[in-house]
């Protein structure tokens, strides 16, 4: 799709940050000097970013995504069109960064219902994000897909991921017991030259592969083959997701907070962190963008959750994302953002225009509580309690910012992801971490090796089995 100026300027996210202030807050909102006092430090944060954009080295490749990837993409489209027409089923398997991406596309840009529709209404095969090892969730996979007719797109940077590999035995097995070529039913996302996949796909005769760049790391690799490919089955214009993006970057390319929405968003929550406010609520009004905040929770919580600076200090810092749905948590979780403790943040996300309206049926005319209801539609229900809920939790003086789309689509859904992506970037330099690592992972991984015997894990196996529960402590 080729996009115009206009569209671009009528697709634009806005970032209102107005409940984040003492106009509305009182002294409990952030005051125009104090965000003044920040604005040195968030040019630093934004210039340490661009700098070193693209620097694989650093794990900033991803910065360069929606550029740098042409003839990927014609790649992924050629590939993803075989996949249409040849397999019923689509099967991801992966974990984290490998997994959470895929899952918020199909969610965000497919039907809701997308697995129940038949196969005309649908563009592409039934498609599934496998991202646990949960036995009984894999044996009630098998139940619905026939692996003669599934394509498994194994992804794993490291192809060193229990989880995924465990996968990947199970289904290389049932394949081979069902008289099928493996490598015709895999297409691999993985190192360029190290890791495990190479090995395999060597091993089977060259399975068809994607290559998840140097500098790019799993939570930030939605917009690598890693979720384009996905997201080319289903038929989403992965082109234009990338041109969101890009749009997304050059909205991001000057230093002033007033005009830059990842900064600001960077700014105020780094002001907010520093005033105690340790979790952040993602909240969409939206169903398509739920999984919009199982995404986010991975990249600013693995991001930003550190104990050490930069400089080799001690710092245990971080922010514990909360995922919240629109209006749904309203009926759960709202109580307690409204008049529990001062420590949080609440981003909403909202949409301008839904793509359904849903009119509400007039009825019920004797009973004037259900009757005001009807001539209106679910859309203006679901915006008034967007709004009212934002009233609400600003009069309670609650720290609470909006991120308005648009529309949902693939332009839209490109730009909040870069900006989500930038905000995080930002911040982390604001905070002095390197926001690309994980080594907090890594100990449970080992763990896992250790307990499964995987050789080289020895003496951390014994140590575990040292490690006995202690019967006065078990009740
Ligand atoms: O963000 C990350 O780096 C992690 O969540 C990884 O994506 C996850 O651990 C899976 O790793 P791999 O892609 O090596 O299987």
């Amino acid at each position: 799709m080729k996009v115009s100026n206009e569209y671009r300027s009528a697709m634009r996210i806005r970032v209102d940050y107005t409940n984040m202030t003492d106009k509305y807050l009182g002294n409990k909102g952030i005051s125009p000097q104090t965000i003044s006092a920040h604005r040195s430090l968030a040019k630093a944060a934004h210039t340490f970013v661009n700098d070193n954009r693209g620097k694989d080295e650093l794990f900033m490749g991803w910065t360069e995504l929606p550029y740098n990837q042409t003839e990927v993409v014609a790649d992924i489209l050629e590939t993803a069109k075989k996949i249409r027409r040849k397999f019923e089923y689509f099967v991801v398997l992966g974990i984290g960064g490998s997994a959470l991406g895929p899952i918020m596309a199909f969610n965000a840009l497919c039907h809701l219902h997308y697995n129940d529709l038949k196969r005309g209404k649908r563009k592409g095969p039934k498609f599934y994000v496998e991202d646990n090892v949960d036995p009984v969730r894999m044996k009630e996979l098998l139940d619905v897909i026939d692996v003669k007719k599934t394509c498994f797109n194994v992804i794993s940077k490291s192809g060193a991921t229990s989880e995924t590999m465990a996968q990947y035995l199970v289904i290389s097995d049932l394949l081979k017991k069902a008289g099928e070529d493996v490598k015709e039913h895999v297409v691999f996302t993985t190192d360029a030259s190290r890791g495990n996949l190479v090995k395999i796909s060597e091993e089977l005769g060259g399975v068809k592969s994607f290559v998840l760049g140097d500098g790019v790391g799993g939570r930030f690799s939605e917009l690598s083959p890693v979720g384009l490919l996905p997201a080319a089955v289903l038929g989403i214009d992965i082109k234009l997701l990338l041109k969101g993006a890009a749009y997304m970057d050059k909205l991001c390319a000057t230093p002033d907070l007033k005009k830059n929405p990842a900064l600001i968003c960077a700014t105020l929550q780094y002001i907010a962190m520093k005033d105690g406010k340790n979790i952040g609520v993602l909240m969409p009004y939206s169903d398509n963008l739920r999984y919009v905040s199982d995404w986010y929770a991975q990249l600013w919580a693995e991001s930003l959750g550190k104990n050490v600076t930069l400089s080799g200090g001690r710092c245990n810092i971080g922010q514990t994302p909360v995922k919240a749905l629109g209006v749904t948590d309203q009926h759960s979780q709202v109580q307690l953002y409204t008049e529990g403790p001062y420590d949080k943040v609440v981003t909403f996300l909202s949409v301008d225009s839904y793509k359904e309206k849903s009119p509400i049926p007039h009825g019920c005319e004797n009973i004037p509580d259900v009757s005001f209801l009807g001539g209106h539609t679910m859309e203006e229900l679901i915006r008034a309690e967007n709004k009212a809920t934002a009233y609400a939790l600003t009069k309670a003086g609650r720290l609470n910012y909006t991120i308005s789309l648009p529309a949902v689509n693939e332009f839209t859904l490109g730009e909040l992801l870069y900006l989500f992506e930038l905000q995080t970037a930002y911040a982390g330099a604001m905070l002095n971490i390197n926001t690309f690592n994980q080594p907090g992972v890594e100990a449970g991984k080992k763990a896992t090796f250790a307990l499964l015997g995987k050789p080289g894990y020895e003496s951390q196996r014994a140590e575990l089995d040292n490690a006995a529960p202690d019967e006065n402590y078990i009740v």
